[in-house]
């Protein structure tokens, strides 16, 4: 539905881009032309029959920066649809429940999802409020020295709401509690646009705001605003192309064990990573990112966006694109097995029950059918 004769349009820019000399700014369009173009050519060329979902037919993900007044609207409607139904989670076993929103976080809170998360976020929106568009992305390269200007945080009524009112407090502890953030401007309820002054009612069970007081039972009922500080400084050093550079085609890039431990970081080096920078630009809840983050509903965008650079490394790796590494508990002690393609993903609150991780490594040939623009 949204196709607009792509493959041209995308080759054109790269061809463009590689004799003009690649600008830094282009990079991003680069790699996402070259992704598409692999793609597309392996589908081409694939001898094994045809799939009912194809590049030209996928659904596609765009930018919210791109997206229009009435795309965005449709979007901010389904997530106030979502916060707005009630909880089917068993109150016996997440008693702090009360809205279909509570349950995605009580889902996070429970288990750290995958990188894959949003695709269940988005079939939901889809089967209970009617939801047609497609799961944005908050593309991180551009506004990194001042969100509160940017599409998805000016606090218009097109925005994703705005920062957070002001708090005097002295920033957050990040990565693992090593990595000082100065605070932003916010640091309070969100101030203005869709989603001011949200309530939340899960939570926060690891914040890392100064000031923030987490919960003693994490699934209990603490009914609250959501809370911003958006930062410049986490996003101007961490959000930058030097990064996307090297875990897609630089370094890090090597394998699905390299590009993983470069995007959420090294925080004993002080590097906070692409997946963690941008948890910390948002800041407030937010920045809880081993539990409660969603309860921030950006949260749904910002992991687009790492999926989005995960797909862009698989189509630009796809020997490797259906490998995974890492353990399945993260920090045990005796070390946990390793995670192979056939553990499940167990959503039990969701719509997606119990698939296999394999069946989500492709967004084309499994369950999943998009790509990104
Ligand atoms: C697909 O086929 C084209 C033309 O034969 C070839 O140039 C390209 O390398 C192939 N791509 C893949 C991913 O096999
Ligand atoms: C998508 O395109 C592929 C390849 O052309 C085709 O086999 C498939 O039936 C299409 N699916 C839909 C839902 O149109
Ligand atoms: C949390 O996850 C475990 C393991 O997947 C599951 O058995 C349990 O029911 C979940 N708890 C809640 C409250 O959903
Ligand atoms: C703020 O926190 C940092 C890091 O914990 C600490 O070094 C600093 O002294 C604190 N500043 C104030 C004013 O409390
Ligand atoms: C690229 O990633 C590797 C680790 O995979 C790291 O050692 C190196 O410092 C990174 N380079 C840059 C420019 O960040
Ligand atoms: C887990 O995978 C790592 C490589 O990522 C490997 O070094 C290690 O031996 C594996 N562990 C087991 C128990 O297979």
């Amino acid at each position: 539905m949204l196709f607009f004769g792509l493959p041209t349009v995308i080759l054109a820019f790269v061809n463009a881009a590689q004799s003009a000399g690649l600008e830094p700014r282009d990079l991003l369009q680069t790699l996402q032309g070259q992704a598409f173009q692999a793609l597309k050519d392996s589908e081409e060329n694939s001898t094994v029959g045809t799939h009912a979902c194809a590049v030209s037919n996928a659904s596609v993900r765009r930018d919210w920066a791109d997206m229009g007044t009435k795309e965005r609207k449709d979007y901010i409607k389904a997530v106030q649809c979502i916060i707005a139904l009630p909880s089917k989670s068993d109150p016996a076993k997440v008693p702090g429940a009360r809205t279909r929103y509570d349950d995605f976080v009580a889902q996070h809170i429970n288990q750290t999802l995958t990188i894959h998360g949003t695709g269940n976020f988005l079939s939901w929106h889809r089967e209970e409020c009617g939801y047609k568009g497609h799961q944005p992305y908050w593309n991180w390269f551009s506004y990194q020295d001042g969100q509160r200007i940017s599409p998805v945080f000016d606090g218009s009524e097109t925005s994703m709401g705005g920062d957070g009112h002001f708090v005097q407090h002295n920033g957050s502890a990040g990565g693992g509690r090593v990595i000082y953030l100065p605070s932003g401007e916010g640091g309070g309820c969100i101030a203005s646009g869709p989603f001011q002054g949200l309530q939340v009612n899960l939570g926060p069970v690891s914040p890392t705001m100064d000031g923030a007081i987490k919960v003693k039972t994490p699934l209990a009922y603490n009914p609250r605003c959501a809370k911003r500080d958006l930062t410049t400084y986490a996003s101007s050093n961490w959000l930058t192309l030097a990064n996307l550079q090297n875990i897609t085609i630089g370094p890090a890039s090597k394998n699905i064990e390299t590009f993983q431990n470069e995007l959420q970081g090294r925080f004993s080096d002080s590097f906070l990573g692409l997946h963690s920078a941008g948890h910390y630009t948002i800041g407030g809840d937010a920045a809880d990112f081993y539990s409660s983050s969603p309860n921030d509903p950006v949260f749904f965008m910002h992991h687009a966006m790492l999926d989005r650079v995960w797909w862009i490394w698989q189509s630009l790796h796809l020997d490797q694109a259906k490998t995974v590494a890492g353990t399945i508990a993260r920090n045990s002690n005796p070390l946990a097995r390793n995670t192979t393609v056939d553990d499940l993903i167990q959503t039990n609150y969701l719509v997606l029950k119990h698939v296999k991780i394999w069946d989500l490594l492709s967004s084309t040939e499994g369950p999943l059918c998009y790509i990104y623009l």
